[in-house]
This record gives structure tokens, C-alpha cells and sequence, in this order.
């Protein structure tokens, strides 16, 4: 029988989870022309966890047959730095390994862009590490498009 997907509203005693599961996912977010120190990419994950908290933001939490399988954090204070239109960022998101593939990827980003869209948001945009083939997917099958790109080189 199929898992049943369900996304609701976090609350403050779901951050233990996010931190949790952040910490375990952050690395995926490293860019091969990085080098990076392992503490210092859960500090950031935290700094960055913190940061929202401290917005105007929405906690989605993801579950499985009950059981939380993943969340995203959405802010709605972060206006398009260019043209300043408003819009809603995903600050991040992650899904338990255990259950990828299944689905509550896509049903976070669905409920996101649903809340988004609601609130009167004419966009929803996030940043994604060029090498993160499974977030690129999952965005890109979704209908985003590249509207910038961050240039980095090595000195
Ligand atoms: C990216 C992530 C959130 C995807 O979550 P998920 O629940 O596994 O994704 P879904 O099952 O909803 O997949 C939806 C679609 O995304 C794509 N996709 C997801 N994982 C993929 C993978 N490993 N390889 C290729 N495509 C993938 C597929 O198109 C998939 O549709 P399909 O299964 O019907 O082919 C998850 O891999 C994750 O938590 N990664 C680590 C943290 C991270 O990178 N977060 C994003 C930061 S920007």
C-alpha cells in the first residue's frame, strides 16, 4: 500500500527535527570548488536556520505515514534584490534519506509555492549548489528556471 504524504505547519518543538536532519543534510550544498570545513558547513546550516526564524518565515514539516520525513523552511521578507518585487525564498529543504525518492520532496515545494501563492507572492525563488544533481531535478521538474548564476574562481 502507498505512503500516505502529509505537509502541515511546523511549530517550535519540530526544530529540534530541522536541526537534526539540516545538520545531517547541509553537505549536499557544498560546491566542488569549495573547501569546506565539516563544522564550519553545520554552523552555517544553523547561522542560516536562526536567520530564518528571525524573518517573517513558514516552517513546512513533511510526514510519513505520520512520521516526520522532511521540512522546508520558506521565508517571505526577502524581496528580489534586483527589481525589489516581492516574493517568497526557500531558505532550504531536506528530506530524511530513508525516505527519498517517495515524493515528500515534491509535496513541500507543492505546499511552499500553495502558501506562497496565497499570500499574494508573484514568486517563489531559492539558490541551489550547481553540482546538487537531486535538487536540481526536483526544482527543475517543478517549473523553475535559472534567472541568475554566482560566479566563483579560485584564487
Ligand atoms: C533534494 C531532496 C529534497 C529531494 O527530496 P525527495 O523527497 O527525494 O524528492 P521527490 O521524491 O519528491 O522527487 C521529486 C522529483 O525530483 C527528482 N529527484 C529527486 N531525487 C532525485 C535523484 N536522487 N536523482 C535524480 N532526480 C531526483 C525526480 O525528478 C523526482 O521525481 P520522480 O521520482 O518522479 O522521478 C532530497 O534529495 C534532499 O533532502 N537532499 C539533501 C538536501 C538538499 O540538497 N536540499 C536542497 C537544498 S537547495
Amino acid at each position: 500500500m502507498n505512503a500516505t504524504i502529509a505537509v502541515r505547519r511546523g511549530e517550535r518543538a519540530d526544530r529540534d527535527f530541522v536541526r537534526d536532519l539540516g545538520r545531517r543534510s547541509a553537505t549536499s550544498s557544498v560546491s566542488a570548488v569549495r573547501e569546506a570545513r565539516y563544522d564550519d558547513v553545520l554552523e552555517a546550516f544553523e547561522r542560516l536556520a536562526d536567520f530564518v526564524y528571525g524573518r517573517r518565515h513558514e516552517l513546512l514539516i513533511a510526514e510519513r505515514d505520520g512520521a516526520r520525513a522532511g521540512f522546508l523552511l520558506l521565508l517571505y521578507d526577502i524581496p528580489d534584490e534586483v527589481t525589489m518585487a516581492p516574493q517568497a525564498f526557500i531558505a532550504y529543504m531536506a528530506v530524511e534519506p530513508t525516505a527519498s525518492r517517495r515524493g515528500v520532496g515534491r509535496a513541500l515545494l507543492e505546499t511552499a509555492e500553495a502558501h506562497a501563492h496565497a499570500a499574494g507572492l508573484p514568486h517563489v525563488s531559492l539558490m541551489v549548489t550547481e553540482e546538487n544533481v537531486p535538487a536540481r531535478a526536483l526544482y527543475e521538474g517543478a517549473g523553475y528556471v535559472t534567472e541568475r548564476l554566482m560566479l566563483t574562481k579560485p584564487l
